[in-house]
């Protein structure tokens, strides 16, 4: 009887563990596709800063001579004070420096492979909503 009962607890246990992973993930998984079409409104804190935590800040932080993609100051560097500023162009979006290397127009970002095709579209999107600090 205590062994079933002992097997039980595990059985909760785990289903509980298992349960409190999928709540850890936020509002959306980086490795899954987005769908971008169903974001109205595109955040920069949101949905485009994850992106340069996960795929850019390993390189693009303070010691980066260019470019640093690190969240307290991404914003500002990539409108106003990086090297090659602005690399956002809200007249014409898909000429922005930003995106011609996600794209692999320019040099590809990162140098190991492309993002997402949603991730790009999402940044794309972003700008075209006027790059926003939102
Ligand atoms: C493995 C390191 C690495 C990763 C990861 C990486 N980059 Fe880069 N990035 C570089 C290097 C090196 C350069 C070239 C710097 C230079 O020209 O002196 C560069 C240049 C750039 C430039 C042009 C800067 C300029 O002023 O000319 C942009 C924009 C850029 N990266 C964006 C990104 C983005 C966005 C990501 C993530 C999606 C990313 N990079 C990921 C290493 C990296």
């Amino acid at each position: 009887m205590i062994r079933i009962t002992l097997r039980y607890i595990a059985v909760i246990l785990l289903i509980g563990f298992f349960s409190a992973c999928n709540k850890d993930k936020g509002p959306y998984s980086i490795t899954q596709e987005l769908d971008v079409n169903a974001i109205d409104s595109v955040s920069y804190v949101v949905h485009v800063q994850p992106i340069f935590d996960a795929n850019c800040t390993n390189c693009h932080n303070a010691s980066h001579s260019k470019l640093d993609l690190q969240s307290a100051v991404s914003y500002n560097q990539l409108l106003y004070t990086g090297f090659s500023a602005s690399y956002v162009n809200v007249s014409n979006p898909p000429q922005s420096k930003l995106y011609l290397h996600l794209t692999g127009v320019l040099a590809i970002m990162p140098p190991s492979g492309a993002i997402q095709q949603s991730e790009q579209d999402l940044i794309l999107k972003w700008i075209e909503q006027d790059a926003l600090d939102n």
